[in-house]
């Protein structure tokens, strides 16, 4: 007997969370967008939309409900968020449970998010051309400083103690280096940097470094390079043309790819995704929800959509996540672009522009994109 996974069923369901701010001026373009694709490349997708956010927690005090995380495994082959985090959740409580909660109980180890210098305009870096800024960062994505171990004691006195635990498990890095390892050997990449600070984080450091080595013996096409994170960050501005895949825990691979998003422009363009191979996978452009942006037509829609061409990529519709890759560089390379990046067009001038140009992709192909709103 043969068993379909969501993603092998049709329609193909993608569960559609916007969040706060401007998680929801972004991923109205993403919605936009999907559909163009959706309709030119004859996509047989499903969208659902779900209204957890901010405001969502705040009238209900229900953050992710009960049976979500069992819903998404069952139904949907993707999910796709905007962005989480209001000031008035201070404790960020609804962004823990959600975003966090899905990264976690969907046990999507790897965030995998490509640095690409789509125009060579946008690199704030000297004599750059766009074939230098070309990586991807897998970064560990379950681990590591994010599983909330710790405590304090005497707080708010002169004694007070703090401590922080970050838990590396064997299983939880290996899967992530064998996945960059994967990567690399996939898409023709030359190399796999692994990045750490076994120098001050000895006995974490350690298992990083057996691991590393024992998975590379496995891929003996593959080249190998081990830096520190401090070294990393000097060279990623230095020479970001050396690198190729970079494999790090989930505090370095969160820094590290706020330095690349900056290498490509900024945080409106960085794309990101979080994968369980197999399995109900996430993508989320890197950026937050921004509240000073919110609704004021500025957001800069390009890490959105480029998640949406990341999702495509892995329901297996490469053409269609081709086709929106290309109209983001026809999109800057014609200087349509949000003030971030230097430009004057609106967040929906630039979806708008996206959208058209994807529709205009040569392929033929009936609409299959239904929308339907889940309370
Ligand atoms: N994945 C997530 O949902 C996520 C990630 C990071 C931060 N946050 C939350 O978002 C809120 C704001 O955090 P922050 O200000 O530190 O980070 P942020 O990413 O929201 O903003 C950082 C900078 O990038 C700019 N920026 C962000 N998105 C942009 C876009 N689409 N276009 C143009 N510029 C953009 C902002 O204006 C700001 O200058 C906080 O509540 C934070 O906890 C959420």
């Amino acid at each position: 007997m043969t068993s379909t996974t969501p993603q092998q069923q049709r329609p193909q369901r993608i569960a559609f969370l916007p969040g706060d701010g401007v998680g929801r001026d972004v991923g109205a373009e993403a919605v936009k967008v999907l559909e163009a694709t959706a309709e030119r490349f004859s996509l047989d997708l499903e969208l659902e939309h779900f209204p957890w956010s901010a405001d969502h927690y705040l009238e209900t005090g229900v953050t992710l409900p009960d049976g979500a995380v069992e819903d998404f495994q069952e139904r949907f082959a993707a999910i796709f968020v905007g962005a989480f985090g209001d000031p008035r959740v201070p404790d960020m409580k609804h962004a823990a449970d959600i975003l966090l909660g899905l990264r976690f109980r969907l046990d999507l180890f790897i965030n995998q998010r490509p640095v690409r210098l789509w125009n060579e305009s946008l690199c704030p870096l000297r004599d750059k051309k766009a074939r230098d800024v070309d990586f991807v960062v897998f970064r560990e994505n379950t681990e590591g400083a994010y599983v909330g171990s710790g405590g304090n004691f005497k707080v708010g006195t002169p004694h007070e103690i703090a401590t922080q635990e970050e838990i590396h498990t064997r299983l939880g890095v290996e899967r992530i280096v064998r996945a960059a390892f994967d990567f690399a050997v996939a898409h023709g990449r030359r190399e796999v940097c692994m990045t750490d600070k076994s120098n001050a984080q000895r006995f974490v450091g350690d298992l990083w470094q057996r691991t590393f080595v024992e998975v590379a013996r496995d891929y003996p096409q593959i080249e190998t390079r081990h830096l520190y994170v401090d070294a990393l960050a000097m060279l990623l501005v230095r020479e970001p043309e050396s690198f190729d895949v970079i494999v790090a825990n989930n505090m370095f691979g969160d820094i590290i790819t706020d330095l690349g998003a900056a290498l490509q422009g900024g945080m409106g363009v960085a794309a990101s995704a979080n994968l369980h191979p197999g399995r109900v996978s996430m993508f989320e452009p890197v950026h937050g929800s921004a509240p000073p942006l919110a609704g004021t037509g500025r957001a800069n829609p390009i890490g959105a959509v480029q998640s949406i061409a990341m999702m495509l990529d892995y329901l297996g519709h490469r053409g269609a996540s081709d086709a929106i890759e290309a109209a983001i560089v026809e999109s800057l390379t014609a200087g349509a672009m949000t003030p971030d990046l230097g430009g004057s067009a609106t967040t929906s001038e630039v979806g708008d522009r996206l959208a058209r140009t994807v529709s205009a992709t040569p392929v033929d192909g009936p609409a299959a994109l239904q929308c339907e709103e889940t309370p």
